[in-house]
């Protein structure tokens, strides 16, 4: 087989068969197709699509190009959750101790960020020491012991999507449904769960932008868990702003021990409602409760009573991460300049562009722009207000912490065009859009 002709056909419009997709994944894999060809695939795939059985073919592929987990020997139901990725989402840092303190397995393999979007590791890696390359048997172990473990792709663990994810990020190929569901599917079904909780993401700062082909997007990868008996349920949620206040890495950890410690703030009231949504879902899919209503109860208890918040002190210490970090926070990452964007003109905020905020973020250093870049982890953005928040002229609008004044200097369009007030009453957008069951299939 010559991967030019699958290049070409798909070039066309031309439908993959089984055989050319494994075709072009072991070769990837096995660095003998080189990334310039893996490139134009993906763009001619982003460009003409995938059907369903192309993009199931393409998933297992995927799956099966490395190890896939059998997690049975460690007691209970193991439920992961997924984001398609979004800004200033963190929130598997604050539902998986959640999780785990109210007794679910919770086996989970995050990624970096990709394009203007955060990701779950690099957030934990600005924690001082925590380490998220643990090797299989301690993966393990941790879970046995803690219930929880929080690592990246081992080199065993879909290794076409380890590569495939890096270089999507770089070439302009995430926002494609079908490589976004055989992404997120192909590696979370090699992590060994029973279950899964998606967070589909919709709006502005999302790879779907509309509500129609987010849930296109949630039902095509709960049709690719069910044919691979996995229970998958999937929330459509907002992305037109960022969650909650807090954008960049150690910013990011930070806002998450504050929901953990219960710390209530006006603006982060959609993190907290997408957090504990999202934990009950897993909740119930653990089997730890026999309604929703329920598990919510259990989500708001293990905050009050502190057990969430000693989890995650828990997992940091088990994976070598300094918790002392967590009680006092000054300890984390933290930015040497901090510049206020104010408002140009009093009224209610309208929009918070999360894309344009992403950018930003990226561009300041909190984010990748190449493969080889190097996170700053203290970086970011404090949002003050939100969609919807009452504004005076020059009131400030968001906080921006840096470290190099060139590259604020080359962020400052898209903090500033991200901003707009409109002189009526602006609704507080719903975070949660839609719920898709087990079973809500294409
Ligand atoms: N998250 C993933 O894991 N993969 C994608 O392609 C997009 C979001």
């Amino acid at each position: 087989m010559q991967f030019l002709e699958i290049l070409e056909k798909k070039r066309d419009s031309g439908r993959l068969s089984i055989a050319e997709i494994s075709f072009f994944i072991e070769g990837y894999t096995a660095g003998r197709i080189p990334d310039y060809q893996a490139s134009a695939l993906l763009m001619a795939i982003f460009l003409n699509g995938l059907d369903t059985d192309e993009t199931v073919w393409l998933t297992e592929s995927m799956l099966y190009s490395g190890l896939v987990l059998d997690l049975g020997d460690i007691a209970g139901i193991k439920v992961d959750k997924h984001s398609t990725g979004g800004v200033g989402d963190k929130t598997s840092l604050v539902i998986a101790p959640i999780c785990a303190a109210l007794g679910v397995t919770i086996p989970m393999i995050s990624g970096r960020g990709l394009g203007h979007t955060g990701g779950t590791l690099d957030k934990l890696e600005a924690i001082p020491g925590f380490d998220v390359n643990l090797d299989l048997d301690r993966y393990r172990d941790t879970l046995r012991r803690t219930g929880l473990c929080l690592i990246g792709q081992t080199k065993e663990i879909a290794p076409a999507d380890k590569k495939l994810y890096a270089l999507r990020d770089v070439t302009g190929t995430v926002a494609n449904r079908s490589l976004i569901s055989a992404s997120i599917m192909s590696k979370k079904l090699a992590e060994g769960i029973d279950g899964l909780v998606l967070d589909v993401k919709a709006g502005r700062g999302a790879f779907m932008e509309r509500l129609e082909d987010a849930e296109t997007l949630a039902r095509l990868m709960i049709s690719i868990g069910n044919r691979m008996n996995k229970r998958v349920s999937a929330l459509i949620t907002d992305m037109n702003q960022p969650l909650g206040t807090h954008i960049g890495n150690a910013l990011e950890v930070i806002e998450s021990i504050l929901v953990l410690k219960g710390e209530s703030d006006p603006h982060r009231t959609d993190l907290v409602e997408l957090s504990y949504a999202l934990a009950a879902h897993m909740i119930v899919m653990g089997d730890r409760a026999g309604s929703y209503e329920e598990a919510l109860g259990m989500v708001q208890q293990s905050i009050d009573n502190g057990s969430a918040f000693e989890k995650f002190k828990e997992i940091v210490r088990e994976q070598g991460g300094e918790d002392t970090c967590l009680d006092d926070l000054s300890l984390l990452p933290s930015a040497t300049m901090t510049c206020l964007i104010n408002a140009a003109e009093g009224g209610y905020i309208d929009s918070l562009a999360a894309l344009s905020i992403g950018r930003g973020a990226v561009l300041i250093g909190a984010g990748r722009q190449t493969l080889d870049s190097v996170i700053d982890p203290g970086v970011g953005i404090i949002l003050n207000k939100k969609i919807g928040s009452r504004v005076e002229p020059g009131e400030a609008v968001m906080e921006i912490h840096y470290n190099s004044e060139e590259k604020l200097a080359e962020a400052m369009s898209q903090f500033e065009g991200a901003i707009s007030i409109s002189k009526d009453p602006v609704p507080i957008p719903d975070v949660i859009l839609k719920v898709l069951d087990e079973g809500e299939t294409t």
